[in-house]
């Protein structure tokens, strides 16, 4: 089972996550949280220069480093703990090149599909939850945070990024959910729940969710 989050910076894909993965623990899944760009050291090592340098680095050297940092995790840890029965869930995936490096910086979608397959292989989340929220909202919820670089981006960007996640939505309405973020976390925990209920564990009542 692979479950990824996505959403604009904090909009509650962390807290979400680890709520998701004591869940599935509780059904008897042996889970793992992974976050992207991260998760294998080199991996990390990308995602220090893609956040935190100042190289000042152009949108097509961004999406090929955000690319090279997940194909290494996709190859050493998530094709290999899918297949060992894991529950996997991670906190970004490619929808966020998509939706980040294709609608936000303006990099044709078809390349940004081209190199999230290369980077894949094709290995896609069984279904991944768009976490909906004002950018408003998810800007005065991060406002004590220091800014990664692609935060620094503006709100015009933001907007962007939220229309792509719509339209990647839209396109694969089966697989990506759309989550009202607005609420309380046990709100957005239980809109979650009944979907992994009703995809995952049909035969159970989506009330059998206690946080
Ligand atoms: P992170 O701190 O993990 O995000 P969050 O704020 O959601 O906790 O930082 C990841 C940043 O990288 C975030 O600003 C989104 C961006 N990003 C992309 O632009 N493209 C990508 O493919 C990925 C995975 C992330």
């Amino acid at each position: 089972m692979f479950i990824t989050f996505e959403g604009i910076d904090g909009c509650g894909k962390s807290t979400h996550t680890k709520l998701l993965s004591d869940f599935l623990n509780q059904k008897g899944y042996k889970t793992l949280i992974l976050r992207e760009p991260g998760g294998t050291d080199f991996s990390e090592k990308i995602r220090e220069i893609l956040l935190t340098s100042d190289f000042n680095l152009n949108p097509e050297i961004e999406l090929l480093l955000f690319e090279a940092a997940r194909s290494h995790l996709t190859q050493n840890v998530i094709q290999k703990e899918l297949e060992s029965g894991t529950a996997v869930i991670s906190d970004r995936y490619f929808d966020s090149t998509t939706a980040y490096q294709g609608y936000g910086r303006g990099i044709n979608i078809d390349l940004i599909k081209i190199c999230n397959y290369l980077a894949t292989k094709g290995i896609k989340p069984d279904i991944t939850f768009y976490l909906d929220l004002e950018i408003e909202e998810a800007l005065s919820r991060s406002k004590d945070r220091i800014l990664d670089n692609i935060e620094k981006s503006g709100n015009n960007f933001f907007e962007k990024v939220v229309e792509g996640y719509k339209k990647i939505a839209d396109e694969e309405p089966e697989r990506v959910i759309i989550i009202n973020a607005n609420g309380t976390i046990e709100e957005t925990y239980n809109q979650i729940i009944a979907h992994i209920n009703k995809k995952f564990f049909s035969n159970t009542s989506s009330n059998n969710n206690e946080k």
